[in-house]
């Protein structure tokens, strides 16, 4: 029995010998359906930087979005002197919800009971306010998280203090740079999202394996390389590095257009984002759970202005395209997630070279998991 298979069977078997053979690799299926395996695991997310919007979204002092982290609803927002600051979006006095999508404001106004906040989360008032005698009023505060910003993308986490976007991205900026775009320069073109039956850890493996491709994908993503992808393992996230297959036709992909000389610079983030470069466009996936079963899984496209120039965004061939391959993906996952409750449910070996990136997200979802555990 590998490392995982051991740290996992402790927290998460309980179907002791029978479940024996099916942890030699990889999670047990009640990782994958168990509502309070998806609870401690979104308790897990409190520690996670989480990309959730753009600071484009943010420009001016008071506009707000709000945004969700595992189950919790946060928002972001702009101060007067120029900074973003995010908060729970929760009311201190009985716990009402603050703000709804996104807007401006220049205080925070409770439509409960009406207590206002400054946009650093400091109490400015509240009505009829000597019905409660000896309140600290400084003590009074929203609670907050940290904030900051990469390529233009906003960044959470809850924790209010502890490890850096920095730090905790590890690589992977360094390695995104490579792509002959700035970063802070992409504008949104489009969004749309699935919901689709499936563990959201189902979804995280698929992209991060690449056995899949010729049997899956076999027609649709031809314009890459098989042999010639390059995944590295950067901090808690996984590069996936593609080259382009040598045909002329690659040039007119809908979705993934190169050049042969080009690299599609493909990666995950620790815990739900994935994000894929092609010539004319930026590509992010994002994961949001709805339960143990359940996920909205989101597809953000970005195009700088030059490329929007170049490349036109088509919408209906963009999303009938892009659906294509997604609808493959999402028909194996659930093929997958059909399993989880089968006694000959598990994992008899990962595939040396084209499903390393599992083992690496498994290991880093486990010590998270643990972590949790504590709290
Ligand atoms: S719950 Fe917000 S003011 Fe009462
Ligand atoms: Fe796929």
């Amino acid at each position: 029995m590998n490392h995982l298979a051991q740290s996992s069977k402790h927290l998460l078997d309980d179907s002791g010998s029978s479940s024996e053979y099916f942890h030699r690799f990889g999670l047990p299926g009640r990782a994958y359906y168990k509502t309070d395996v998806f609870e401690q695991e979104m308790r897990s997310w409190n520690h996670t930087w989480q990309m959730v919007g753009r600071e484009s979204q943010v420009q001016n002092f008071g506009d707000y979005f709000t945004c969700t982290v595992g189950d919790q609803s946060l928002f972001v927002i702009r101060t007067e002197n120029g900074s973003l600051r995010a908060f729970h979006n929760v009311c201190p006095h009985r716990g009402a919800q603050l703000l709804v999508d996104q807007g401006n404001c220049h205080q925070v106004r409770c439509h409960y009971h009406a207590w206002r906040f400054s946009l650093e989360g400091n109490l400015l008032g509240l009505p009829q306010s000597q019905c409660f005698p000896g309140i600290d009023r400084s003590a009074v505060q929203l609670r907050s998280a940290q904030v900051d910003t990469w390529g233009g993308f906003v960044f959470v986490n809850l924790t209010p203090t502890g490890e850096s976007l920095q730090t905790y991205l590890a690589g992977f900026p360094a390695y995104l740079e490579q792509y002959d775009h700035d970063w802070k320069e992409l504008e949104r073109v489009d969004s749309w999202f699935y919901e689709e039956p499936v563990n959201w850890k189902f979804l995280v493996e698929n992209y991060l394996e690449s056995y899949h491709l010729s049997t899956v994908h076999g027609k649709s993503l031809q314009c890459f390389d098989p042999r010639n992808i390059q995944a590295t393992i950067t901090g808690r996230h996984y590069q996936i590095c593609v080259g382009y297959a040598a045909q002329d036709s690659i040039k007119q992909h809908q979705v993934f257009a190169g050049e042969p000389q080009h690299k599609s610079y493909q990666g995950f983030i620790f815990p739900n984002w994935m994000v894929n470069t092609a010539r004319d466009n930026v590509s992010v996936f994002r994961l949001l759970p709805l339960s143990a079963t359940q996920t909205r899984f989101e597809v953000l496209i970005y195009q700088t202005r030059s490329q929007q120039t170049a490349f036109p965004y088509n919408r209906d061939s963009f999303r009938a395209e892009f659906d294509r391959v997604l609808q493959e993906d999402f028909g194996a996952v659930r093929l997958l997630q059909s399993s989880v409750r089968s006694q000959a449910y598990g994992v008899l070996q990962f595939a040396a070279g084209l499903e390393d990136g599992i083992p690496h997200f498994q290991r880093t979802w486990l010590a998270a998991f643990n972590d949790s555990s504590l709290n």
